[in-house]
């Protein structure tokens, strides 16, 4: 019989160890030892300086960008069209607290007043904020507009930024959806936006000096079923802009195309259906999407920065743009069986 005490001797037996074993592990335990601090000699003298420096030129770079940004907005005339709700007053709010001269756009002018008495109540005590100029004009009637480009130049004398960024949306089948609608969604998205940008255009080329930001959507990139018309202005939007980027880059002129995925606004409510009326619903998946303020921030970054154009979508939608480029036909079924699916959930 094996008792406890016995069982617990063998072990120990066997861990006796010769003189050569016990050279070989105190020598192992050397080595170990040496190569722990040649690593830590490493860390210390290479990778801990690496990783500062690093961060250290990246925070530099950063602040150089930031204070760029802060010189490139500070005083510059900026106008925003669409400016009485949604993106459009958030990026009145975002570029006016970085010091901007605004010319705050819409259809409304009791409206326009009203954000500017909500701009005047914002305090920036580290910069010089101005009083915004309005003008009302529709973005649907070319006449009206470029009276307004005419009457913004006369006010300011030149204009530094334009940001279009007014639009409607737009619900409904192609095949009820009457040509006076979809006519109606590509004079308010994209003709409206365009005669404002080549009515300010020649001014901007004569001073070698201009930046022209288009709202566009993630629906310039992709069209999903039942926003034909709303896709079709912004697809278009997407190419006008991207030509007059390489057009006027020789006169030093910048273009930003920013396409978001959906914001919390009034879009969805706002949108012309098939037979031209308000939509008035609030979309799911606009009541879900992120805020305007943080669209307008990325959108003042994006301006400060220059950038050519950002895509400000989640995973789903940017997931989206790239299948529509590189995988085609599984874009298309998938839109099929959207369309299938929203069709029978509406006749339900
Ligand atoms: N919300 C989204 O999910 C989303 C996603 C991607 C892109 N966008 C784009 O973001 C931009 C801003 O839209 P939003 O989401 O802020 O919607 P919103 O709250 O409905 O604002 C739209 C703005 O456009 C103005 N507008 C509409 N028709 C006009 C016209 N004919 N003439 C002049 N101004 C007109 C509106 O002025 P009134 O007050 O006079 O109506 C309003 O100020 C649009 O270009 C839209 O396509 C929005």
């Amino acid at each position: 019989m094996v008792t406890a005490a016995s069982s617990r001797s063998v072990p120990l037996k066997d861990q006796r160890e010769t003189p050569a074993q016990s050279h070989w592990q105190v020598s192992s335990f050397q080595r170990k030892t040496i190569q722990k601090g040649k690593l830590m000699d490493f860390t210390s003298t290479v990778i801990i300086p690496l990783l500062f420096g690093s961060l250290g030129i990246f925070g530099l770079f950063r602040l150089l960008q930031w204070m760029r940004m802060r010189t490139y907005l500070q005083e510059a005339v900026v106008v925003i069209t669409g400016a009485t709700s949604g993106l459009g007053k958030e990026c009145a709010k975002a570029f006016h607290a970085a010091g901007c001269k605004l010319v705050l756009c819409g259809r409304d002018g009791e409206k326009l007043k009203d954000v500017v008495q909500e701009l005047s109540t914002m305090t920036n005590h580290r910069k010089n904020t101005h009083k915004p100029h309005t003008v009302v004009f529709d973005l649907s009637d070319t006449k009206t507009v470029l009276n307004a480009a005419e009457e913004i130049l006369k006010y300011l004398g030149h204009v530094d930024i334009l940001i279009n960024n007014a639009g409607i949306s737009f619900r409904g089948t192609v095949v009820d959806t009457g040509l006076d609608v979809d006519k109606k969604v590509m004079e308010t998205n994209y003709f409206g936006p365009i005669a404002l940008t080549k009515a300010l255009l020649p001014s901007m080329i004569k001073r070698r000096q201009g930046h022209i930001v288009a709202i566009s959507s993630v629906q310039g990139k992709i069209s999903i079923p039942f926003r034909s018309a709303y896709a079709a202005s912004k697809h278009a939007t997407q190419a006008f802009f991207d030509c007059l980027r390489a057009e006027v880059e020789q006169y030093d002129i910048d273009v930003t195309v920013i396409s978001p995925g959906y914001i919390q606004t009034n879009l969805s409510l706002n949108a012309v259906t098939a037979d031209g009326s308000r939509y008035g619903v609030m979309d799911k998946n606009t009541a879900e999407g992120q805020t305007p303020a943080e669209v307008a921030q990325v959108v003042l970054s994006a301006v400060g920065q220059k950038k050519k154009e950002v895509l400000v979508a989640g995973l789903t939608p940017s997931l989206a743009v790239y299948l529509r480029n590189l995988f085609p036909s599984i874009f298309f079924t998938l839109m099929a069986t959207r369309a299938k699916k929203e069709r029978k959930a509406k006749d339900s």
